[in-house]
């Protein structure tokens, strides 16, 4: 019998394409989502689902018995930490196989920033568990421009962040799903590795700026922040304190250009070449379209 591999935040950025993967290579993939609605989506397009969420132990608790391999992303909110540290008992006290864990570039308990100690901590808390592991750090996810910046993209032909003139190596958060595949699959030739992700090359706002207007077919200009406006605006867009605070502590990081690094993991894994900003802006033109 196939060993059941689940995954956590499947119906996001990375899990979305990750199970699509797995079931198009015939692994025995079960979903882990949060509602019967969700499942139901999924069982209609011909893959497993079972319902259960980080914040309730006895859900944790059932939905990992019987799987061998876990998937375990973190949806990024308060608790997660918490979260996570209770899914890594629930996956021991089931006898799961093997932990592949999505963190966060630079995630270490010593890290400058605070969501770099919270992945961290979780990370800690995956070596010392005893689970054979596997740990992969992206970067910062191409696709935020979809989820975050889109619609000031489209209404006001531009983008606003707080990382000065820094360059960062953003990543298509379908190259994660395709490392995290390769490792789920062969899970032994990985036990034990931490692998930084990040995607071909390190771009500037004005970069991706430029990228962004050749690919729809008009001026997109990128719009530096200082750090109280990038605060004022992500709270006046409704996110929560907390999320702002990591974000800041990021951008800090962004700025200091340390997110720029360009490593041959995804290569590595995946056997191919990470996806260029290009490639993902022209994927994805629909969100830039006006
Ligand atoms: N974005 C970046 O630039 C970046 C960079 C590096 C690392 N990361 C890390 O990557 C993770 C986010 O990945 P992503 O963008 O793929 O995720 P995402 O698109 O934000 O989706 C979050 C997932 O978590 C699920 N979820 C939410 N609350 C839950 C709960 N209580 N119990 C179980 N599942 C729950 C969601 O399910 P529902 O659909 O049911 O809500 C969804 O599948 C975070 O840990 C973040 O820190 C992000």
């Amino acid at each position: 019998m196939k060993e059941r591999i689940l995954v956590t935040g499947a119906t996001g950025n990375v899990g979305r394409e990750l199970v699509r993967i797995l079931a198009e290579r015939g692994a025995a993939v079960i979903a882990g989502v949060t509602s019967e609605d969700k499942a139901r989506a999924l069982e209609a397009q011909g893959v497993a689902a079972e319902v259960f969420s980080f914040s309730d132990d006895e859900s944790l608790k059932r939905i990992m018995e019987g799987k061998k391999r876990l998937f375990l992303l973190l949806p990024f909110k308060e608790g997660m930490k918490r979260w996570g540290l209770a899914a890594l008992a629930a996956a021991r006290a089931a006898g799961v196989e093997h932990v592949v864990r999505s963190s966060g570039l630079l995630a270490d308990t010593e890290a400058h920033f605070q969501l770099g100690k919270v992945h961290g901590g979780i990370d800690d808390a995956l070596e010392k568990s005893g689970l054979p592991f596997t740990i992969l750090r992206p970067n910062v996810f191409m696709q935020n421009y979809v989820r975050a910046q889109s619609a000031e993209i489209r209404e006001h032909n531009r983008f606003s962040l707080p990382e000065a003139e820094a360059r960062v190596s953003r990543i298509d958060a379908r190259d994660i799903a395709a490392c995290a595949a390769a490792v789920l699959l062969d899970p032994a030739e990985h036990a034990g590795r931490t692998y930084l992700l990040t995607g071909p090359e390190a771009l500037s706002g004005e970069d991706v700026a430029a990228v962004l207007s050749e690919e729809s077919g008009r001026t997109i200009a990128y719009r530096p922040l200082s750090e109280e406006q990038a605060r004022e605006a992500w709270l006046a867009a409704g996110l929560p304190e907390w999320n702002v605070n990591m974000l800041l502590g990021l951008a800090r990081q962004v700025r200091e250009g340390v997110m720029a690094l360009v490593t041959g993991a995804v290569k590595h894994l995946s056997g191919r070449e990470p996806i260029p900003f290009r490639l993902f802006a022209r994927d994805f033109r629909r969100s830039w379209s006006s």
